[in-house]
């Protein structure tokens, strides 16, 4: 066998989906994982490589994914924190011009130099925590033009920074004011134009909707859906995070690669998304600031294996949080997820819910070697403690950056 670039011996590995019980070795050739195995199976004749890295005991995990942002938006909504702590809700803000719509008429006044240098912080913050994968979605334009610029952005952040961006198309964000009363209307710019638009240009992986009372129907998201898999895009929806509209179970039927937030969503739902290999992903950053009491249905996704993603859904308004780490702690504390399921949610769950799982999110021969070495032993203290323990290397395609 030949010589390996790179050879991590003595890790305590969590592979994306659970913890090995002994200490083991991982391999690394041109940025792909070739070996994984026992270190009793590795003589030490056989412990050579290009550069070997003895862990001592450390703990190795899949590089980090966040499957749901929206990190390129202009301007921020502090003041609308504070209307909130007020006592005003989310809808209420909504329904009054505030919200989403406010970071809509940000984003359009911003270059495309200006979203990309507001947002850069945003995704190095992600990536100084061991984000190797981040899903980034449009929604602030809602226009052709505007929607199209914030992919760019999204494109370009990937380009130039050591980072996997997934990019997504949500141009069923929010009913912009030029089509008040008129939300068909939207939806066949959305179709017709958005979707085709974002498609020629190869802009998009993926393409999203919010489903909801204050954002757009069931009826209107298959519209969308339908439209987006003409273009050979994969789908992705926002549902039952206010109330239940059976938007997950659409979706699911649809083929959607995940449904987020699923605070409202029931079992039928949860059997739909069983059915159709859907994954659920998670949000509590969102449910957090918004003191949402309605707890996503764990223990029906469970009991029907439904795949947990978790993810920091890193926004504006209800979730101003560029923390996976802070991610799995609340998880835990929030929805009672083991640390082990939390970690799950951001690895190989995180890269199933992009369609990413034959590439990254899982420390298996033949994927990227995308992998994080922290300086712990114990996979559940990533999710007990806040800030600590550190991250000792991040590793994208067998690359240390
Ligand atoms: O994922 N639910 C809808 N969209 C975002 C919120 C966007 C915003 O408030 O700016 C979410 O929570
Ligand atoms: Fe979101």
């Amino acid at each position: 066998m030949s010589q390996a670039d790179r050879l991590w011996i003595n890790v305590t590995l969590f592979n994306g989906l659970n913890t090995a019980v002994e200490p083991m070795a991982v391999a690394v050739t041109n940025g792909l994982v070739t070996r994984v195995s026992p270190m009793r199976e590795l003589p030490a004749s056989e412990q050579v490589a290009v550069e070997v890295i003895d862990a001592g005991g450390r703990l190795l995990t899949p590089g980090l994914v966040d499957c749901h942002t929206h990190l390129v938006f202009g301007g921020n909504r502090a003041g609308e924190f504070e209307a909130r702590l007020e006592g005003k809700s989310y809808e209420e803000i909504a329904r009054a011009g505030g919200g989403i719509i406010s970071t809509v008429r940000a984003t359009r006044s911003a270059s495309e130099d200006e979203l990309f240098n507001a947002a850069l912080p945003r995704l190095e913050a992600l990536m100084a925590e061991g984000a190797t994968t981040v899903e980034i979605k449009s929604g602030y334009g809602l226009t052709v033009e505007h929607e199209l610029k914030m992919l760019r952005v999204a494109r370009r952040l990937g380009r130039e920074r050591p980072v996997r961006v997934v990019t997504t198309l949500l141009g069923a964000h929010a009913l912009p004011p030029e089509y008040k009363d008129d939300a068909d209307g939207y939806i066949e710019l959305v179709c017709n134009h958005m979707i085709p638009a974002a498609a020629a240009e190869g802009l998009a992986d993926a393409v999203d909707v919010f489903c909801e009372g204050i954002a757009f129907s069931v009826e209107q998201c298959q519209r969308v859906y339908a439209v987006a898999k003409e273009h050979g895009l994969a789908i992705k929806g926002h549902t039952e995070q206010l109330s239940n509209l059976g938007g997950s179970a659409a979706a699911a039927r649809a083929g959607a690669l995940s449904v987020d937030h699923i605070e409202y969503l029931d079992e039928a739902g949860v059997k739909a998304l069983a059915e159709s290999g859907t994954v659920a992903t998670l949000l509590p950053g969102a449910f957090y600031m918004l003191r949402e009491t309605r707890v996503p249905p764990i223990e029906l996704l469970r009991r029907y294996e439904v795949p947990m993603a978790l993810a920091t859904d890193a926004n504006p308004g209800t979730s101003p949080i560029f923390s996976l780490r802070l991610m799995l702690n609340m998880a835990c504390t929030l929805f009672r997820l083991t640390p082990q399921e939390a970690l799950c949610g951001i690895t190989a769950h995180g890269a199933r819910a992009l369609g990413l799982q034959e590439q990254t999110g899982r420390i298996a021969p033949g994927l990227q070697a995308d992998l994080c070495l922290w300086n712990t032993n114990n996979p559940a203290e990533l999710a007990y403690s806040v800030g600590l323990p550190t991250l000792a290397q991040r590793v994208i395609a067998g690359k240390t950056h």
